[in-house]
């Protein structure tokens, strides 16, 4: 997808991949929706997009809240009449234990991982599938969804079950012929933002936010089913993935924290 005049919205651009992608992409004279729940986050990143020559609309909300995805849908398509690309970014995943931490915590994360991703894409799969010009739908995954991590149980089980919808909405798409809908998984490996600084998770490989972005950027253009990068570490995933559970247990476990 060309991402050049286009009605762009993205969730969970207050900060980190987000944030950076919304100011590269406001180099192109597009219209930017943003979203996230820290307004005043929100509300500097406008100024940066519309001194880069693009439009820019903020709406704060919370993406578990499905009357926020609606409004925001809504408001957009009043505004701009479509919405070519949606980057549903808005993601969390601190270090967790399956065996010690609160149903609370756990379905949490379902909550803010899943449910964030299902508000929007109902509502902008609808709009989508009325335009008549090609549109994608960008998610925001990790390579941590193809297969479970110490620590992060709930996270990768709530990335692995955005994954499986949207390869099949993919499928439903392309069946019953809506071919101009594109839909797209992105899996960064570790990506140094703010939100992973400190959360006790061994990071190979770590790339920065504007290489994360230039990733992205060049996944948009290549309209790829799945944008996985960094090379090294999608290529130590795929062979994760071959590897027999017990060789890849032991080599999990090996960087695993030692404290219970
Ligand atoms: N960093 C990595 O190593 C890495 C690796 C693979 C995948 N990812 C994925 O990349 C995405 C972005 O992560 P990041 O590292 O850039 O972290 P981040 O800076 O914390 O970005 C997350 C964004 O989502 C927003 N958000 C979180 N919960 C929300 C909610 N309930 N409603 C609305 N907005 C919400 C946050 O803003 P507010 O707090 O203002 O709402 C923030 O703008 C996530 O999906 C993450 O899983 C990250």
């Amino acid at each position: 997808m060309d991402y050049k005049n286009k009605t762009i919205l993205i969730t969970g651009a207050s900060s980190g991949i987000g944030r950076e992608l919304a100011i590269s992409l406001a180099e192109y004279s597009n219209n930017i929706i943003v979203t996230a729940r820290r307004e005043n986050l929100l509300n500097e990143l406008k100024q940066e997009i519309e001194a880069k020559g693009s439009k820019c609309l903020v709406f704060a909300g919370d993406a578990a809240d499905p009357k926020h995805a609606d409004l925001v849908v809504n408001e957009t398509v009043k505004k701009f009449g479509k919405i070519d690309i949606a980057i549903l970014n808005v993601g969390v995943g601190p270090a967790s234990n399956t065996i010690k931490d609160s149903r609370e915590v756990i379905l949490g994360k379902m909550r803010a991982n899943y449910d964030t991703l299902i508000n929007f894409f109902v509502p902008i799969i609808a709009q989508m599938k009325s335009q008549k010009t090609p549109c994608m739908i960008a998610h925001v995954n990790s390579l941590a969804t193809y297969f479970g991590i110490p620590m992060q149980g709930d996270y990768t089980a709530a990335k692995a079950a955005g994954r499986i919808f949207l390869d099949t909405a993919r499928m439903e798409l392309k069946h019953f012929g809506f071919k101009h809908v594109r839909i797209q998984t992105i899996h960064p490996g570790f990506v140094a933002t703010e939100a992973v600084k400190e959360d006790g998770v061994p990071a190979p490989n770590e790339i920065s936010e504007k290489e994360a972005v230039q990733y992205i950027l060049k996944g948009l253009l290549r309209e790829v089913h799945e944008n996985r990068f960094p090379f090294a570490t999608s290529f130590a995933v795929r062979i994760g993935r071959l590897a027999p559970t017990w060789l890849r247990t032991k080599i999990l476990l090996s960087e695993a924290a030692v404290d219970y």
